[in-house]
């Protein structure tokens, strides 16, 4: 049994340097082969809404669609720190149902940390949560849940205005006591300065190499979602067009008989053939 990363493990891979490597898992055979490959962190976003779930954004996921989820991805762990998201409307209807929300992705799920989009709006509930215990890290910069308040998926923190606030909500993050940030779609100097200024580290995505870490959705860097595909990401293999190419093959084999041969199929002795046909005793 391998030892599990834990959040003090994304602290001291800062202080050490060590970049950190974290990537999305909504299922058991993905979360089994990522942590095999070897990744720090495994987090069941709410991607899950589009990804996996076909849903448009992430404001339909609820809380039990992530529980399925995250236990699923936790069974197949061993030694990834695994991050359940809180989903939308789970942290904004007061401080107690922040945490027991928390709390029921901790203790029902089997993660060990909870990330939560937000700034100095979800302030209280950030220092509610850790109050109780449990992991959180933040998210800034683009927040897919607010997706309907920016108006589409785009950049944030382009202007001073913003790269000011942006700075701000990570440093009061930080006071809150995350263990770490999310830093999403926010041009790569200012992620790079707002990583120089924290203590905790932050993990990328779509902000550069100057950030402590990176986290991709594996669909798409495995080229399995091809709904649409976000600048950002780089698209490490094309499993959607192979799973294809299989499927076309399967179908074509079927049809001709050339699929399933002996191998694979179950052999019976000849007796129980000759006695079967003879039966008259159905
Ligand atoms: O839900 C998700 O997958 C995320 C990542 C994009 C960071 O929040």
């Amino acid at each position: 049994m391998q030892k599990r990363i834990t959040v003090s493990d994304f602290s001291k891979s800062k202080r050490e340097n060590r970049k950190i490597s974290m990537l999305t898992a909504y299922d058991y055979p993905t979360a089994k082969i990522l942590d095999q490959a070897g990744v720090d962190s495994i987090l069941v976003g709410d991607s899950l809404g589009m990804v996996v779930l076909g849903y448009e954004d992430t404001t339909r996921v609820t809380m039990e669609d992530m529980l399925h989820h995250i236990k699923a991805v936790v069974r197949g762990t061993e030694r990834a720190l695994v991050v359940g998201d809180m989903p939308f409307l789970s942290y904004h209807l007061g401080k107690y149902e922040s945490v027991r929300n928390a709390g029921r992705l901790l203790n029902e799920g089997g993660c060990k940390a909870v990330k939560l989009e937000g700034g100095e709006e979800v302030l209280e509930d950030v220092k509610a949560i850790i109050s109780a215990g449990i992991p959180v890290m933040g998210h800034l910069g683009y927040t897919p849940q607010s997706v309907n308040r920016f108006g589409g998926h785009k950049a944030q923190g382009k202007d001073l205005e913003t790269a000011k606030r942006l700075l701000r909500d990570a440093l009061l993050l930080q006071k809150a006591g995350v263990f770490g940030i999310v830093l999403e779609c926010v041009p790569y100097r200012v992620a790079e300065y707002i990583s120089h200024r924290l203590d905790v580290p932050t993990i990328g995505i779509g902000s550069g190499a100057g950030c402590d870490g990176q986290v991709l959705v594996t669909s798409d860097m495995l080229g399995l979602f091809k709904d649409f595909m976000p600048r950002h990401v780089k698209k490490y293999m094309d499993m959607g067009s192979s799973m294809e190419e299989a499927v076309k093959l399967y179908i074509s084999e079927v049809q001709e008989g050339i699929f399933p041969t002996e191998k694979n199929s179950f052999k019976v002795e000849d007796e129980v053939l000759i006695q079967l046909k003879a039966a008259s005793d159905l």
